[in-house]
C-alpha cells in the first residue's frame, strides 16, 4: 500500500454495480488510505448491490440525483458531516442516454431524450462543481475527475448523441476548470476511457464487436475498468497536482494509433 490518498475525503458517484468503473475506483480509494461517501440516483439504489461495496470499503451511501441541485446541495451537507470535513476528490462518473438506450439512430434524435442525456451526462457535472462553489465545499488544490470517451474527438456513429454530450462534458471541465482554479486551485479533468464492459457500455449497438475492433488497435490492448480506476487514484493524489484542465486518453495507446498490423492481416485474409 503506498497511501496515496491518506487522510483525503471523497465523494464517488456511480457505482452501480461490480463491472462499475466508479466501483473500482471506491475500492482502489480505500485501498489507498481515503474516506469517502458513495453516491448515485435514487433508482439505482433500489439494485441493493451498492451495499456491498459500502460494508467493504467502509463507507455510507447518499442518494443523489445528479440533475437535481437541492439533492446535491444535501449531498454535499452529509458528505461533509460524515467525513468530518471538506471534501478533497470528487469522481463524476454517470453517463446516460435515452436515445442509445432505445436504439435510435442519431439522425432522428428525439429531442426531449437528447436533453435529459445532456443534463444527467454533462450538465451534472456543471451542477456538482457549482454547488461545491457556492458552498466552498471543496479543499484547496482539491481534484475532480470525469469519465468521458474518446467519440467527443472522434465519430463513432453508434455513439450517437453521447458524442456531443461528451464533447460538452470535456467542456465543461475545462471551463470550470479555469474558475475553480483561480478561485481555490481546485483541478478539474476529464479520463477518456477505452470501451470497458460495464451496463452503460454494453448497453450501446454492437459494443462486443467495437470492444474487440478497439483491443486490436491499441498496442497495449483496452484498458480495463481496474486500471482506470488506478489512473483516478494518481489524480486524486497530489503527485498530480499541477494537472488541471485536461483530456486524459486512458486507451492504451489507441487515440494515437491509426491502424494496427493485426487489423492489416486481417482485412487481407478476407
Ligand atoms: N463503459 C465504457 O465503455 C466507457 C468508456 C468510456 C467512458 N465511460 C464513462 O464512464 C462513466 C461510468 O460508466 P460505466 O461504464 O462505469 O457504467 P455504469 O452503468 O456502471 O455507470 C453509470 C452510472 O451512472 C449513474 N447515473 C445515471 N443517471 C444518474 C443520475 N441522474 N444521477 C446520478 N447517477 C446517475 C448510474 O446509476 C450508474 O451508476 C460514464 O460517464 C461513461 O460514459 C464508459
Amino acid at each position: 500500500m503506498h497511501n496515496l490518498l491518506k487522510g483525503k475525503r471523497g465523494i464517488i458517484t456511480g457505482a452501480l454495480d461490480q463491472n462499475s468503473i466508479a466501483w473500482k475506483v471506491a475500492e482502489k480509494a480505500h485501498e489507498q488510505g481515503a474516506t469517502f461517501v458513495l453516491t448515485n440516483a435514487p433508482i439505482a439504489m433500489r439494485m441493493g448491490e451498492i451495499k456491498v461495496l459500502a460494508e467493504k470499503t467502509g463507507s455510507e451511501i447518499i442518494p443523489a440525483d445528479a440533475t437535481n441541485v437541492e439533492e446535491l446541495t444535501n449531498l454535499y451537507t452529509q458528505a461533509q458531516e460524515i467525513l468530518g470535513g471538506k471534501i478533497d476528490f470528487i469522481l463524476h462518473s454517470i453517463g446516460m442516454s435515452v436515445n442509445i438506450r432505445k436504439n435510435i439512430p442519431y439522425t432522428e434524435s428525439n429531442y426531449d431524450y437528447f436533453m435529459k442525456g445532456i443534463d444527467v451526462s454533462a450538465l451534472s457535472l456543471h451542477k456538482m462543481l457549482s454547488v461545491a462553489k457556492k458552498m466552498d465545499a471543496l479543499n484547496e488544490g482539491g481534484s475532480v475527475v470525469a469519465l468521458t470517451y474518446m467519440a467527443a474527438q472522434r465519430t463513432y456513429p453508434f455513439y450517437t448523441d453521447m458524442a456531443d454530450i461528451k464533447a460538452m462534458l470535456e467542456s465543461i471541465a475545462r471551463s470550470f476548470g479555469y474558475h475553480y482554479g483561480v478561485e481555490k486551485k481546485v483541478r478539474i479533468n476529464t479520463v477518456s476511457q477505452s470501451p470497458t464492459k460495464t451496463t452503460a457500455g454494453t448497453g450501446i449497438k454492437g459494443f462486443g464487436d467495437f470492444y474487440d475492433f478497439a483491443d486490436s488497435i491499441a498496442p497495449l490492448g483496452n484498458a480495463d475498468a481496474e486500471s482506470c480506476a488506478d489512473y483516478c487514484i494518481t489524480l486524486f493524489s497530489d503527485l498530480t497536482r499541477m494537472v488541471t484542465m485536461q483530456n486524459l486518453f486512458h486507451d492504451g495507446g489507441y487515440s494515437s494509433t491509426g491502424v494496427s498490423t493485426e487489423v492489416m492481416e486481417r482485412l487481407s485474409q478476407q
